[in-house]
């Protein structure tokens, strides 16, 4: 099953179109990668996707209905849906990881006793092997362990689709391949969906099971990440394999 379905979707900010008439789905359970040069809209996308940024055309199902931004209810049930983990990370400086954790805990479920929040609190953290540093300050992670912190706060409503834009951004090889395999675990454990921005091709080989390749204010290749080794599109096979040289090199 679809749990996306965009049709004629055009995303952008006020009148600067980025991408127009966007037409895919992204299937439930499985890992679907957003890739493309830096620039061709990834963020943008991802934006509109979590309920961040209105489409300017067209729009989106998520889990079988119309997101309709105009409707704070429509809106409130997407965000109670999905977790965010956003591009720069995110964590805020002046709260240790517990109290960001629990951010979303408090500001959706305000009434929980602390009793709960602290149970779902410790889960979120356990699934990203964090369990210990509940007490540190961001200032006092290593940025992958600020990378996982973040996920844990994206992860800790148990949401149908975690959306990640660039995770493995600015760290180490070692570090980046850790969070690819947390994101791997994640698609193991639950019947979460992730959908992932990434412009590094190793982790796409490893994580991807579907593509959405962007270029040029349009959809390229939209597809099962197997399928693009059959393409004929020549953009397509010298945009992943210019890649796979870069990295190998
Ligand atoms: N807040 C914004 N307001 C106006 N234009 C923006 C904004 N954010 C990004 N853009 C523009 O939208 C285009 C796509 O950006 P983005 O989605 O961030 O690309 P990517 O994530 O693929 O690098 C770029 O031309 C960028 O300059
Ligand atoms: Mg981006």
């Amino acid at each position: 099953m679809d749990i996306i379905t965009a049709s004629d979707l055009t995303v952008g900010y006020g009148r600067a179109e980025v991408l127009c008439n966007l037409a895919f789905s992204i299937p439930e359970g499985l890992i679907t990668a957003i890739v493309g040069i830096s620039g061709s809209g990834k963020s943008t996308l991802l934006k509109t996707l979590a309920g961040l940024l209105p489409p300017l055309g067209g729009g989106f199902d998520f889990a079988g209905s119309p997101v309709d931004y105009r409707s704070e209810a429509s809106l409130s049930r997407l965000y109670a849906k999905i977790g965010v983990l956003y591009q720069d990370g995110a964590l805020l400086n002046g709260l240790n990881l517990y109290e960001n954790v629990a951010l979303p805990i408090r500001m959706h479920y305000p009434e929980l006793p602390e009793g709960v929040v602290g149970d779902m609190v410790h889960a979120g953290l356990a699934q990203v092997e964090m369990a210990d540093s509940a007490e540190k300050f961001p200032s006092e992670l290593s940025g992958g362990m600020r990378k996982r912190g973040a996920l844990a706060r994206a992860l800790v409503l148990d949401p149908d689709v975690v959306f990640c834009d660039e995770p493995s951004s600015g760290l180490d090889p070692i570090t980046s391949q850790r969070l690819d395999d947390l994101l791997l675990s994640l698609r193991e454990r639950n019947t979460m969906t992730l959908v992932v921005v990434t412009h590094e091709l190793r982790s796409i080989e490893r994580v991807a099971d579907r593509v959405l390749l962007l270029n040029d204010g349009g959809l390229r290749f939209s597809g099962a990440y197997a399928d693009l080794a059959r393409t004929d599109d020549d953009f397509v096979r010298t945009f992943f394999m210019r890649k796979v040289h870069h990295d190998d090199a």
